[in-house]
């Protein structure tokens, strides 16, 4: 599927998104969280399935150490399959954010019916998504994640084409890719 001539705004933000273990346990649930992803205009940069151990959810969270819900965070963080995004957007984190809905699954259920949250989450810990809150932890985490990609040579290369819409849908990939002139 090629687009073009849709996005000619301001630099794309780049944000690290998690679908969790409780989402990608669930197939249906998983293929629906990427069609919300792409219903919501945000394109997609990589794309990576895996597994932590424990230790990779101990230096994820390490700034939740000596919270309440730290152990049982970190173990289910660890306890199955997970999916990790970059994701582009003119205000990538925030609008990210505001789809994921609040933490909490119950208020997200209150308040925002409409959300990821809201319509998937099980529990507070198994609140099927995560997302980066910042710029800086939103470079610390896709370095964490896909420490093989460079943010500053996306920015050079690849974001000029996404931002002009020259980019199209990899259905088999299920990533967008630019397209560049040659
Ligand atoms: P996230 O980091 O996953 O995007 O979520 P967030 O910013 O909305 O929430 P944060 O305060 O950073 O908490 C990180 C994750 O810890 C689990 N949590 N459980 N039982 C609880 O009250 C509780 N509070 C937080 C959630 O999985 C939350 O996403
Ligand atoms: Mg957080």
């Amino acid at each position: 599927m090629i687009m073009t001539g849709t996005r000619f705004g301001r630099v794309l933000q780049l944000t690290l998104a998690i679908i969790k273990p409780d989402a990608v346990a669930h197939p249906l649930i998983m293929e629906a969280l990427h069609q919300k992803i792409l219903e919501n205009n945000f394109i997609i940069v990589r794309k990576k399935d895996l597994i932590w151990r424990k230790n990779d959810s101990e230096r994820f969270y390490a700034e939740h150490e000596g919270r309440f819900f730290y152990q049982r965070l970190v173990e289910f963080m660890s306890s199955g399959p997970m999916r990790a995004y970059i994701l582009a957007r003119e205000d990538a984190i925030t609008r990210w954010r505001e789809l994921m809905g609040p933490t909490k699954v119950y208020r997200a259920r209150y308040t925002s019916p409409s959300t990821l949250r809201a319509q998937y989450g099980l529990t507070d810990t198994r609140n099927t998504t995560h997302g980066s809150d910042s710029l800086e932890s939103a470079k610390r985490e896709i370095a964490f994640f896909f420490p093989e990609f460079s943010v500053q040579q996306w920015l050079e290369v690849d974001e000029p084409c996404f931002r002009t819409g020259q980019m199209e849908y990899d259905q088999e990939r299920q990533i967008h890719t630019p397209l560049k002139q040659i």
